[in-house]
């Protein structure tokens, strides 16, 4: 026979007991980011922030989701993103859109349909927000990542080339990120390029047979993305192949010497690498990656893409940019041991004991918040033993107790967690005393 209390307990645990659900699960290489991740992303936003305003640019946010044509036609149909990683569907309305797999193209959209070009030339932009690939989920790979990009339109100057490069560096220092190495190169222009890949698909061509089975597809839609192949067997063909370097025009030559003069005066680490291509269609010129030493993981990338503009409106208006891969810098920040350095301490802890105090203690909380002063309270916890013993673990310097007396008196009890000593101060009074104690 079970006894009374026994009883109670069976008798609770079936109230409890609902219908059997699954819960739905977050999609694979889709992640959250939970509570305990917070100062490493405050640490990454706060330096993107001063890094962006220290440059002067503007800030921009364009939607997540944008017609599919932009993507198709802006990044290039056959790029990996376009082939195999777009979150494409169709609306109820019936139109074709994509969750954006970057943040260029819709920038550059934007700048066109709201003529930006009129009130800013070159425009500077930066944004920041998550981007989509359908790709396979692997470290330092997800399906949904944040980027913080940066853009330059409206010029062809290679100083802004150098400039989105030192904005990127910039964003590194100010996170205390080391062993950062530029990788760099030039994929040409409209002039000099399609020799430059004819010789190339003539090369791959003699070598046919020992590509893997993307190369051989790449060779008819896309051969410059054959330097990109990491199969060891593509590896090998391509250490022979001929490079874009020996077949810049006069007009690239100078704007390549340009940059890497830029570059050199201000004593940046770069290796020019002849074999990045990188795997967007809309490049022209100048392309870049920032890679850390010990993942080999580009943290950043970008380039010029001057064409931009002209397949997506027939305009034609030059620009270049960078963008971000947030969760890898977070990764590498945490792997290479740095300490997330954004904290906005908790100044005061709130403590209150009886009904009557708890209600009244929101407008007091506003009131010190109002003036900058950041409160934690847990006014679940009833007693103010426990409430106080959350103070002492979050290590506010000052607790605030407010009891039943103290609101018949309109007065708070303001208590030095180190010292212990304790002082009751009028409610009116409250925001000033505090501070007076914070400061000293
Ligand atoms: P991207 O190189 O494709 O360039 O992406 C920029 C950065 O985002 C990469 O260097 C990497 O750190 C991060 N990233 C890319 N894909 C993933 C992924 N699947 N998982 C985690 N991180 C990733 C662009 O998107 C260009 N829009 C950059 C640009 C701006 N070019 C000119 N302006």
């Amino acid at each position: 026979m079970p006894n009374k209390k026994e009883k109670i307990k069976t008798v609770n645990k079936k109230k409890q007991r609902g219908p059997r659900v699954e819960l739905p699960q977050s999609l694979r290489g889709m992640s959250d980011i939970l509570p305990k991740d917070e100062l490493w992303w405050k640490t990454v936003w706060h330096a993107g922030e001063t890094v962006s305003e220290l440059h002067n640019f503007s800030f921009i946010e364009t939607p997540i989701v944008e017609p599919a044509a932009l993507f198709e036609l802006g990044v290039g149909a056959s790029t990996d993103i376009i082939e195999k990683e777009m979150y494409t569907f169709r609306t109820k309305g019936g139109e074709r859109v994509s969750l954006r797999p970057e943040g260029t193209a819709p920038v550059m959209r934007s700048f066109l349909e709201h003529h930006l070009g009129y009130f800013a030339s070159p425009l500077k932009a930066y944004y920041v927000g998550p981007m989509f690939r359908y790709e396979r989920p692997q470290a330092g790979r997800e399906r949904q990542h944040h980027q913080w990009g940066f853009e330059i339109i409206g010029d062809s100057d290679p100083l802004y080339d150098a400039q989105v490069i030192i904005i990127a560096l910039d964003f590194f220092k100010a996170l205390k990120l080391k062993d950062i190495t530029l990788k760099i190169n030039s994929i040409g222009c409209r002039v000099c390029r399609p020799t430059y890949k004819e010789k190339l698909k003539n090369y791959y061509q003699s070598e046919r047979a020992k590509l893997c089975r993307d190369c051989e597809r790449r060779l008819e839609m896309n051969p410059l993305r054959l330097l990109d192949c990491k199969e060891e067997g593509c590896r090998l063909i391509r250490a022979r192949a001929p490079i874009i370097l020996d077949y810049l025009c006069q007009g690239c030559n100078n704007h390549l010497k340009s940059v890497l003069e830029l570059v050199e005066d201000n004593s940046i680490n770069y290796e020019p690498d002849p074999y990045l291509v990188r795997g967007l269609d809309y490049y022209s010129r100048t392309v870049f990656e920032l890679v850390h030493a010990s993942s080999g993981l580009a943290l950043a990338g970008g380039g010029r893409y001057d064409y931009l503009s002209e397949i997506l409106s027939g305009r034609s208006v030059p620009a270049v940019g960078v963008a971000l891969g947030l969760e890898r810098i977070i990764d590498t920040m945490i792997k290479s041991g740095n300490v997330p350095h954004f904290r906005t301490k908790p100044k005061i802890f709130f403590t209150a004991v009886g009904e009557q105090a708890k209600k009244a203690s929101l407008r007091i909380m506003s009131e010190l918040r109002s003036s900058g002063i950041v409160v934690v309270e847990a006014l679940g916890k009833k007693s103010l033993k426990a409430q106080l013993k959350l103070a002492d673990k979050i290590k506010a310097p000052l607790a605030l107790i407010f009891g039943q007396r103290e609101v018949f008196e309109k007065t708070v009890i303001v208590r030095n967690m180190e010292s212990g000593a304790q002082e009751t101060v009028v409610i009116d009074r409250l925001v000033e005393e505090v501070k007076k104690r914070l400061k000293s």
